[in-house]
């Protein structure tokens, strides 16, 4: 197996994406497909606070990675015409980054913080202040001469994204007032986003196609538009036009080893080690990285999270287990010469 091929419906985000996100990436509210009650909710706010002329309160993005949380934090800074400033947890390594950030802010501003969680302890409690009533105090000079400065801050509005929200510590959840969790799409919103952004690749793409698309994108629209693009490489190589037909799509989706369920190799060497070294399970996840070779993180992280949202493994206080849905896949998989049966669901 290729690079390509256990990389492919990977959710974090690569460097092509980041390049195609530029043009890819909803620019209003009107664009952003899905997430209904989240948009609606947003709208509110966003009136209320335009209003208002205040800023809008702090938010904290959660979600699976490729959901749209970076692309809705730059919809809410377009929307409110806001400068946007963005940052990441880990970025932040002393204090005093955080400082200059922050001192820079105008009016208005937004501040975008993605993987919040994973600020360091030091650093989110220049925060606290800093989000509560726009101060921050940071002492200057050390031992008999030190003091401590009090400075005001012009408010701001500070939006943090997390793929791990259990893991904000309480005072930092504390201190926003907005929360929205992205879910992941269903295959219809995501058909939808397949075809918008053929649109803008310029890419002759019929409904079918798009939606045999969506329905292997694991909920996610980063995935969906990263297929969408392996598979016009296909179609271009293959075809007179370019043309993306069911036919082609299919064709180009089973020589990347993407199955009928959007499972990669990665999903199916872990459904089938459950089924095969621990007769379904339960496993404990630490037995199971062990056995797979790879990091406990990136199985809860990333692999994971879609296999339990689409009921194919189940998580229980002794670890985790197949379902019957899933080891029927799995099995009836491995029955095969070719590996891959996207038709079969
Ligand atoms: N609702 C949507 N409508 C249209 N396109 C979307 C939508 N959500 C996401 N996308 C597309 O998916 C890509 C990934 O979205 P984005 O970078 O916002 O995800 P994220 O949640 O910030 O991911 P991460 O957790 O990895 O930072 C975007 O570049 C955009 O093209
Ligand atoms: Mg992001």
């Amino acid at each position: 197996m290729t690079q390509e091929k256990q990389r492919i419906v990977f959710h974090q985000e690569t460097e092509e994406d980041r390049v195609y996100s530029l043009s890819l990436r909803p620019a209003r509210l009107e664009e952003f497909v899905g997430q209904k009650d989240i948009i609606s909710n947003l709208q509110v706010s966003l009136q209320a606070a335009k209003k208002r002329k205040e800023c809008l309160e702090h938010m904290l993005l959660s979600g699976p990675p490729g959901l749209g949380k970076t692309s809705l934090a730059n919809i809410i800074a377009h929307e409110m015409e806001a400068r946007i400033t963005v940052t990441s947890g880990p970025a932040i390594e002393r204090a005093g980054d955080l400082i200059g950030i922050l001192t820079n802010l105008e009016y208005g501003d937004i501040l975008f913080i993605d993987e919040i969680h994973r600020l360091s302890k030091v650093v989110e409690e220049f925060l606290y202040p800093a989000m509560e009533n726009f101060k921050i105090d940071f002492v200057v000079d050390k031992g008999p001469y030190a003091r401590t400065i009090n400075f005001n801050l012009k408010p701001f509005t500070l939006i943090g994204a997390t793929t791990r929200s259990g893991l904000l510590t309480s005072p930092l959840r504390g201190r926003f007032g907005i929360f929205h969790h992205l879910d992941f799409y269903e295959a219809q919103d995501l058909s939808q986003i397949v075809m918008n952004s053929a649109k803008k690749l310029n890419v002759a793409l019929e409904p079918e196609a798009a939606m045999g698309i969506a329905r292997r994108a694991r909920g996610t629209p980063r995935i969906a538009n990263r297929l969408l693009r392996r598979v016009r490489d296909y179609a271009q190589v293959k075809t007179k036009d370019g043309r993306i037909d069911c036919a082609v799509s299919d064709e180009a989706l089973q020589t990347l080893g993407i199955d009928g369920m959007g499972l990669d190799e990665n999903d199916r060497r872990l459904l089938r080690i459950i089924d095969e070294h621990y007769r379904g399970g339960p496993v404990g996840i630490e037995a199971l990285a062990a056995t797979l070779n790879e990091e406990v993180d990136t199985i809860v992280d990333v692999i994971e999270p879609y296999l339990l949202k689409i009921g194919f493994l189940r998580r229980t206080p002794r670890g985790r287990e197949l379902t019957e849905p899933s080891a029927k896949h799995i099995r009836s998989l491995s029955f095969r010469k070719k590996e891959i049966q996207p038709e079969l669901y």
